[in-house]
């Protein structure tokens, strides 16, 4: 049944034209070597091959004509290839000859290297790619490249919408479900190399023994696919588990404790890759709650699994119930001084923008404000703001837009993803993150288009330089066909979603107005939450007069913590992108947008844009009924249909209420909230 199970990894069948083609580049596969991860490759290669042609092509010896040759230096001394330019997991594919045979040649200086160039052959093959003359390297830039669970040992995911956590806890170590090794497949298809198994909301439980056995297995199903096994960790596990008094990160007694667990995780788990860590944030326990800092913290942990070759990742998603100050300058605030105090197997892990994975934020300002500290990003491929598991919006423009933004910290083209890969400021550890939209659903992500964010997640972590169109069209022509009359419209329909999302819910930089706890739907009235910051009228300020944040030197003065260009660009409305306008500027309604428009009308615009947008997805789905499966198709059908409804939703709240504030009419041709 076409329900979405197989992901982009279908291999179905070609047309006749197609299917000879490819069987003619596949007509054998050549793969000395016999380890766990050549087997995943020769596999992966068989399985697809006989998908889509009906013929599984057979191992052999030696390279024949039109054979698939996977070498490394070991099994080929001499490849017609720079292969040091490949690194540990890249790849090289060259159409060549070996005694005068023509053959594809997958190089890499690791078998974990052939495994990802039989995925981009193998992409070629599904996209119905020319498969003569190629001479394609690849090799990522970004060295961690994760997937954040949130999931909860008992099985719940927080900010899930695909049912519970694939995590059978209960049944590991002993029963490792056919799901682990599917779920391996599609993240090593993609580039992922590691994946953080547990809720950075964490339970001191993930440290205990059953705990390490349960993540050891996994560890051990992932391991051939190249993907290394992480855990979250609570601050307060020493005095949870084990009794301690204290968790000050300066007392010996804990630095032991985790030095000995630290240990112990490495027994069962050697190539284990580290801790990520959430403290001092939302409640968590932290070094601060005994005055001492971030870096105190991390650099406790880091000593610990230093000898193990292990790395800590600290969040920077912070901000204090007891702080007056804008939350979205909060963690520039604490980070920004500790530049230069962490450990050298220390990265700190920052969200892509400072308040909350909004449809819309610009930058974080820690981006470039910590040139002596490895930086990693954090995006959030589940979508907590964007809709959940229904509304499609693809989120390949988002990723794409905070990796392409400059932060100016070295000049004009210092963007985020230079200081991600760490070329900006010469950093070594380097890692990008994204928190995970799977769950136990039959199509993992709780719906076929969600598939997509994963997907463009991993393309755009292994090279941040893809576009976020071209990363849609490979995965629309995998996903559903080849086929040009399919893949046009849908990708057409996946560019403008996240767009029409923030039209729909947070135009002109508006943040945050979604409703308490669930952050499902509108709620730009909501003022009566014992946090400040976590009410909605916090964000957008709307009075009378008129609506925004300031955040200029008359406000919170975010803007001076961006580079001294940025700080200036953004401190005037005129001069400021007008997708960021509230976001930085508190304004009135009869503030005149480019358009011509005043504020109000063009806001009342931007809704009725989003709205429309989703529309005119219907039809073009609509369109496609003849071209997609019928179980697939429906699924879309009736989540546009649910999309539709709640983007109208959206805009008739939003607009009721801040109507109610500026008791402003509608623009002309506008209609009524329903
Ligand atoms: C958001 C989200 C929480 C999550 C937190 C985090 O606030 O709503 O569920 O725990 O981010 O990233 O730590």
């Amino acid at each position: 049944a076409e329900d979405g199970y197989d992901l982009w990894l279908r291999y179905a069948p070609a047309d006749a034209a197609r299917a000879d083609v490819i069987s003619r580049h596949a007509t054998a596969i050549v793969a000395p070597g016999d380890s766990a991860t050549l087997k995943a490759a020769t596999d992966e290669l068989q399985r697809a091959v006989a998908g889509m042609t009906g013929t599984k092509p057979a191992l052999s010896a030696a390279p024949s004509s039109g054979a698939l040759w996977l070498a490394t230096p070991k099994t080929a001394p001499s490849l017609p290839v720079k292969m040091q330019a490949l690194g540990p997991e890249g790849y090289a594919i060259r159409s060549t000859q070996v005694e005068g045979k023509p053959v594809t040649l997958i190089a890499a200086n690791s078998d974990i290297g052939l495994l990802h160039g039989a995925y981009h052959w193998l992409r070629l093959a599904q996209t119905g790619a020319n498969l003569d003359a190629l001479d394609i390297m690849s090799a990522p830039k970004i060295g961690l490249r994760l997937l954040n669970h949130w999931d909860n040992l008992n099985g719940t995911v927080e900010r899930g919408y695909a049912g519970q956590s694939i995590w059978d806890w209960w049944r590991l170590p002993d029963y490792k479900g056919p799901r682990y090794t599917d779920y391996a497949r599609a993240n090593a298809s993609i580039g992922i190399n590691g994946t953080v198994l547990n809720n950075v909301n964490a339970k001191a439980d993930s440290l205990t023994a059953p705990y390490i056995a349960k993540a050891a297995a996994l560890a051990d199903v992932f391991r051939p696919y190249g993907i290394k096994v992480y855990l979250s960790v609570k601050w307060t596990a020493p005095m949870e588990l084990d009794g301690l008094k204290t968790a000050d990160p300066m007392d010996p007694a804990v630095a032991a404790w985790w030095k000995a667990k630290a240990d112990e995780i490495y027994r069962a788990i050697p190539d284990f890759g580290g801790f990520l860590v959430k403290a001092n944030s939302e409640g968590q326990p932290g070094p601060q709650d005994y005055k001492r800092t971030h870096a105190d913290g991390a650099n406790m942990l880091a000593a610990a699994v230093k000898p193990h070759g292990g790395i800590i990742m600290w969040r920077a998603f912070v901000y204090a119930h007891d702080n007056p100050d804008d939350r979205a300058k909060q963690a520039y605030s604490d980070f920004k001084p500790l530049d230069g105090q962490f450990a050298d197997n220390v990265i700190v892990q920052v969200k892509n923008g400072a308040i909350d994975f909004q449809p819309r934020e610009p930058f974080h300002p820690l981006f470039g404000a910590m040139p002596k500290t490895p930086l990693m990003m954090e995006f959030q491929i589940t979508k907590e703001y964007l809709g959940q598991s229904t509304h499609l919006t693809y989120l390949g423009p988002l990723f794409q837009e905070v990796l392409e933004a400059d932060t100016y910290a070295k000049g004009k083209g210092s963007t985020v993803a230079k200081v991600i890969d760490g070329s900006l400021d010469g950093h070594r550890l380097t890692g990008i993150a994204g928190v995970a939209n799977i769950g136990v659903d039959r199509d993992w992500s709780g719906s076929i288009f969600n598939q997509a964010d994963w997907y463009a997640f991993g393309r755009m972590a292994w090279d941040t330089g893809l576009s976020a169109d071209a990363v849609a069209r490979e995965w629309a022509a995998m996903t559903f066909s080849p086929d040009p009359r399919v893949v046009d419209p849908v990708v057409a329909m996946m560019m403008g979603s996240r767009e029409a999302a923030v039209d729909y819910m947070t135009p002109l930089g508006l943040a945050h107005v979604m409703a308490t706890g669930h952050h499902y739907g509108p709620g730009p009235w909501i003022s009566n939450l014992a946090r400040p910051e976590w009410n909605p009228v916090y964000y957008h300020k709307a009075d009378a007069a008129g609506i925004g944040f300031d955040r200029t030197r008359t406000g919170s003065d975010a803007v001076s913590q961006y580079a001294p260009p940025l700080a200036r660009r953004w401190a005037k409305p005129a001069t400021t992108p007008e997708q960021d306008l509230l976001w930085f500027h508190h304004l009135p309604w009869t503030y005149r947008l480019k358009s011509g428009d005043t504020l109000w009308d063009g806001m009342v615009h931007h809704y009725d844009r989003g709205v429309a947008y989703v529309a005119d997805m219907q039809r073009s789905w609509d369109s496609l009924r003849p071209l997609i499966d019928a179980e697939r198709f429906a699924q879309t059908e009736a989540f546009l249909r649910i999309q539709r409804r709640e983007a109208q939703w959206w805009r008739d709240a939003s607009i009721a209420y801040f109507q109610s504030v500026n008791r402003l009419p509608l623009p002309a041709g506008a209609a009524a909230p329903e």
